[in-house]
């Protein structure tokens, strides 16, 4: 579904904004402080109820007013869909969907693939495990129906048994079993993934500038050899003596190498945003692939750090996706817009106008 129309008030430095995007790539440009990044986040607010910057809603209300509002219409073929996101300081997020209300951001979010690649998007190979962690939910949430709820039960029996590990409650071992099925799903679904994600990476037009071939695979985050009952068995001692739970997916992480190396060791900052771009792209192919759901790519500020012919190829394979993109820059010349359907929108002190 993309995105046809845009309406945001009073979001950041944007008082009063429509946008009417094209289906294929939205090339937002102007200068520094101008309030192009804050488009992209109103964009992501409308599609998953949070920001990609912060998550205080009160920075994200322009100054001086009670609240903001987003609101979006999306086209699939004939179908329309009316997305609406409201919120104050003080209040709660309100979403609805065509009038009705929406309870949950899973909800919103559910079936609309929105990716953002920013500049702070190195942390995916330079940051810790939590980053790639993430990365690879995000695939799982949208191509596995349950694994939201998994994950969730996951989440709850470790928040549990770490708190009665923390008290030296003896109860920590009744959130055992459950903290085993879960954490052994979540696992393999990552394992999974992380497989389908590295052969798709294989043959990305991105990786042609690294200096070696890329090896990605999924360390689960317990002693090798043993299921998550065993491991979490032998750390019985461990565990109570820390007060908390040492094995299980929450201490998972996506290992990436170039050749031998790690890869964060031997790539320059450009070779490591394209590897960045390169795994969000396996990823967004993926899904495509999946759900036949085409989705919506932010790009923050594209120029930086990525040369002329690799912006060109990422472009051009979002294009192919059938991606609606929607790309910031400070220098129009420096990012190509030779698609058909591609727009230009130039913003000044809050206030946008369409070029073309
Ligand atoms: N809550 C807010 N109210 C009013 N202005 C804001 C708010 N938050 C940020 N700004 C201002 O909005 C402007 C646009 O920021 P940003 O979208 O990041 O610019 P760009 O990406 O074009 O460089 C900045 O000058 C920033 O100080
Ligand atoms: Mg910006």
């Amino acid at each position: 579904m993309t995105i046809k129309r845009l309406d945001v008030r009073n979001f950041r430095n944007l008082q009063e904004v429509t946008l009417e995007p094209g289906p294929a790539i939205n090339l937002i440009e102007g200068p520094n402080g101008s309030g192009k990044t804050s488009l992209l986040e109103a964009i992501h607010v409308a599609g998953v109820g949070r920001s990609f910057l912060t998550h205080h809603r009160q920075l994200l209300i322009r100054q001086g007013c009670p609240e903001a509002t987003v609101f979006v219409i999306r086209q699939d073929q004939d179908r329309e869909e009316r997305t609406g996101v409201r919120f104050s300081a003080g209040g709660e997020w309100e979403f609805r969907r065509d009038g009705e209300r929406i309870n949950t951001r899973a909800a919103l979010a559910q079936g609309k693939p929105l990716a953002v690649i920013t500049p702070e998007s190195h942390a995916l190979v330079e940051g810790g495990p939590k980053e790639r962690r993430s990365f690879l939910d995000w695939g799982l949430f949208h191509v596995e129906q349950d694994f939201l709820e998994v994950w969730r039960r996951y989440q709850r029996a470790l928040r549990q048994r770490n708190a009665c590990l923390a008290q030296g409650a003896e109860e920590a071992s009744a959130w055992t079993p459950m903290l085993c099925e879960a954490g052994t799903r979540v696992d393999g679904g990552r394992r999974a993934w992380v497989e389908r994600v590295a052969a798709e990476l294989g043959q990305s037009p991105l990786l042609g500038s690294l200096p070696g071939g890329v090896h990605l695979w999924y360390e689960r985050g317990w002693i090798k050899e043993h299921s998550l009952a065993e491991a979490l068995e032998r750390d019985t001692e461990r565990d109570r003596r820390d007060g908390l739970t040492h094995s299980g997916p929450h201490r998972g992480d996506m290992k990436i190498r170039i050749d031998d190396h790690p890869a964060s060791d031997v790539l320059s900052r450009g070779q490591e945003k394209l590897l960045v771009c390169g795994l969000w792209l396996a990823q967004l192919v993926l899904v495509r692939e999946i759900t036949a759901r085409a989705p919506i790519v932010l790009l923050d500020d594209l120029p930086s750090e990525l040369d002329e012919r690799n912006r060109c190829l990422l472009l051009e394979a979002l294009v192919a996706l059938g991606a609606q993109v929607f790309v910031t820059t400070t220098d129009r010349s420096l990012t190509p817009t030779p698609f058909s359907g591609s727009r230009l929108f130039h913003v000044e002190q809050g206030c946008i106008t369409t070029v073309v």
